[in-house]
């Protein structure tokens, strides 16, 4: 059975002050939420102990990168261990902005989804690609590219830990959300990808991140494989956040 998952990424944005406003109120809101859904907050590193502090039961806390090391003299780096150890249960992987501003590659994407499942973390793997890419006819094949380097040395025992979040760098942000019938075809392709590597797909979480909004999560999310939402600005609004986790069927 997939897990329907909605993940806040709230990248260098929060106080302790949004931690207490914030996850306080979605707790309280999604008490009476029975539609199943895995609700995942993803803070900057330093209030991830406050998020934990909160967020009881109902709410899994996450990093948005770990390093490609699990321990050792890489000043600024978080290891996965140690995000496990103060109470995570994701973290992101290869986000865009990670690709694209700090260089990441594919191989370093690869390592850090190793030590994620090492230590015990769901890695959410980013992929996504790029307008040119997307209007040069290359979307699928870019993202399949992305998919198949990162899950390279993924163990048949580990891939329940793994969820993979389709991102279309164009829509990161720009409030241009991919169309529905987009987003369910490049999910599908990642599907069928992971089936063509030997993974048990079908139970593989596939999360839509991309200007994710409270009024159109639930067409998004309408899609047979569509498993969730990773979401940016809205995950800063308990109010909006709570709109889109409601939203899965
Ligand atoms: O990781 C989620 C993020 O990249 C999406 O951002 O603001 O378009 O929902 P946003």
């Amino acid at each position: 059975m997939r897990r329907k998952i909605v993940a806040g990424n709230w990248k260098m944005n929060g106080s302790k002050d949004l931690v207490s406003s914030l996850v306080g109120q979605v707790r309280s809101e999604l008490a009476p939420l029975d539609n199943g859904v895995e609700v995942v907050i993803i803070p900057p590193a330093l209030y991830v102990s406050d998020v934990v502090a909160l967020a009881g039961s109902q709410i899994a806390v996450g990093v948005q990168n770990v390093a490609c090391w699990d321990s050792g003299a890489y000043t600024g780096e978080i290891a996965a261990g140690m995000a496990r150890d103060a109470g995570c249960s994701y973290t992101l992987v290869g986000h865009s902005e990670r690709r694209q501003l700090f260089g990441e590659t594919d191989s370093q994407v690869a390592a850090k989804v190793d030590r994620a499942l090492a230590s015990g973390l769901g890695a959410v793997i980013c992929v996504g690609e790029t307008l040119e890419e997307r209007e040069a006819g290359k979307a699928e094949e870019v993202v399949s590219a992305q998919v198949r380097k990162a899950v390279a040395d993924v163990g048949a025992e580990q891939w329940q830990q793994v969820v993979v979040a389709y991102e279309p760098v164009w829509a990161i942000g720009t409030g241009k959300t991919a169309t529905t019938e987009d987003a369910q075809a490049m999910h599908a392709s990642i599907r069928a990808v992971l089936m063509s590597l030997g993974a048990p797909a079908d139970e593989v979480s596939l999360l839509y991140g991309g200007s994710v909004k409270a009024d159109n999560a639930a067409a998004l999310f309408a899609q047979p494989d569509i498993d969730g939402g990773l979401i940016g600005g809205a995950s800063l609004s308990a109010k909006d956040f709570v709109s889109i986790c409601r939203a899965l069927p």
